[in-house]
């Protein structure tokens, strides 16, 4: 078997496109956009594409976790940054001075950061996440009353918004989203009838900003369009916004085996040649992020066509069936993204989302920036 060292794999990462999706985004929804970056920026990394998406005019940023906030902040990213997924063990006192906006459901976090802030002589900056359906996080709906009641007598802080989270935006036609729309304006009227009014409202995440113009309140939260992968559900197709793709995914043929029939290909044998052929070997596997339900029903790009992966993914490697193409070490294949498959096309073929891909590529594959137009 012939062998040589390649480089594994590289995401590269289209930061030219992150200001594309962004810019189409703000005219599309026609409010403020705040670009989701938790989870590392889907996987793309989070300052530069944080950086590229305020480049474009994201108005704000999201993450779930204080930390991911203050890792933007750490490396002089500017402007409102709102954190939304808070605990009780978290340092309100950093992200007060580091100039976080955060998301609270409990009364208890918001007198502690009531408290931190009356220190600091300062209103702290605060969200108020309504929970109106999706049975997560979020006040729930039959405490309304009551924690807006308290809310109203905390000192010391500043309501911004008043906003709640979707569960079915990428199924238009679904009644959770009437539902939720109703539950929403619910939220809106009681804490009304409390004497507080929020800055803003925001409800919509991509597929909403994308087709809900009546979700689009005072600002969208777009996580998966501005890296340019379809939301899935009942929109699967991101170039139909005008959207680009962000990430292209690219290994090289690390080896080449000719197999004769009957020859069994990897773990447990789960494939075998029923005739001659050709496998490569592709040094990336299910700790890189490959899906290892790819197994039977994945396929990788080469030279424009595609080829199907065979036998089963490993941890560290997978092998394609390239039947009578003559193929080389050192080759480039592409596993999505530009020239190949969307990442939401390629995830679909194990029935997954776009999301799960981008976001859990392993740091062993090297993230490349790109600045070029697709
Ligand atoms: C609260 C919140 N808002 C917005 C988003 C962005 O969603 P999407 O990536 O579908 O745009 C997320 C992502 O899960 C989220 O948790």
């Amino acid at each position: 078997m012939a062998t040589v060292r390649t480089k594994r794999a590289t995401a590269k990462v289209n930061l030219a496109a992150i200001e594309h999706n962004i810019k189409i985004l703000k005219a599309t929804a026609g409010v403020p956009v705040l670009a989701v970056v938790k989870a590392d920026g889907y996987g793309h990394g989070a300052v530069p594409v944080a950086l590229a998406a305020k480049t474009a005019g994201a108005d704000w940023l999201g993450v779930a976790f204080l930390d991911e906030a203050f890792e933007l902040r750490n490396n002089n990213v500017p402007g409102p940054i709102l954190a939304w997924l808070l605990d009780e063990s978290d340092n309100f006192a950093e992200a007060l001075d580091q100039d976080i906006d955060m998301s609270v459901s409990s009364i208890s976090i918001l007198q502690k950061i009531s408290s931190l802030a009356k220190v600091r002589g300062m209103n702290a900056r605060v969200h108020v996440e309504v929970d109106t359906g999706l049975s997560r996080a979020g006040v729930a709906l039959d405490d309304f009353e009551n924690f807006f009641a308290e809310f109203k007598n905390v000192s010391n802080i500043e309501l911004i918004s008043i906003w709640s989270h979707l569960a079915c935006a990428d199924e238009p036609k679904h009644p959770a989203n009437a539902m939720q729309h109703k539950n929403f304006e619910h939220a809106l009227a009681v804490a009304a009838s409390h004497g507080l009014k929020p800055q803003m409202r925001h409800l919509a995440n991509s597929a909403a900003a994308l087709v809900h113009p009546e979700f689009r309140y005072d600002m969208v939260r777009c996580g998966i369009a501005t890296y340019g992968i379809a939301p899935g559900g009942g929109l699967s197709d991101a170039s139909k916004f005008k959207l680009k793709g962000v990430m292209t995914v690219v290994s090289q043929i690390a080896a080449v085996r000719k197999l004769k029939v009957g020859d069994g290909v990897s773990y447990s044998f789960k494939w075998t040649a029923s005739k001659p052929t050709t496998v490569g070997l592709i040094p990336i596997g299910y700790a890189d992020g490959v899906i290892r339900h790819l197994t039977k029903t994945g396929s990788i790009t080469y030279k424009g066509k595609q080829f199907p992966i065979v036998g089963t993914v490993c941890m560290d490697q997978f092998l394609v069936d390239f039947g009578d193409t003559e193929v080389s070490v050192g080759e480039e294949v592409i596993l999505f993204g530009d020239g190949g498959l969307s990442a939401h096309a390629w995830a679909q073929q194990v029935d997954a989302i776009g999301y799960e891909l981008v976001t859990r590529l392993g740091n062993r594959i090297e993230r490349e920036y790109v600045d070029g137009v697709q």
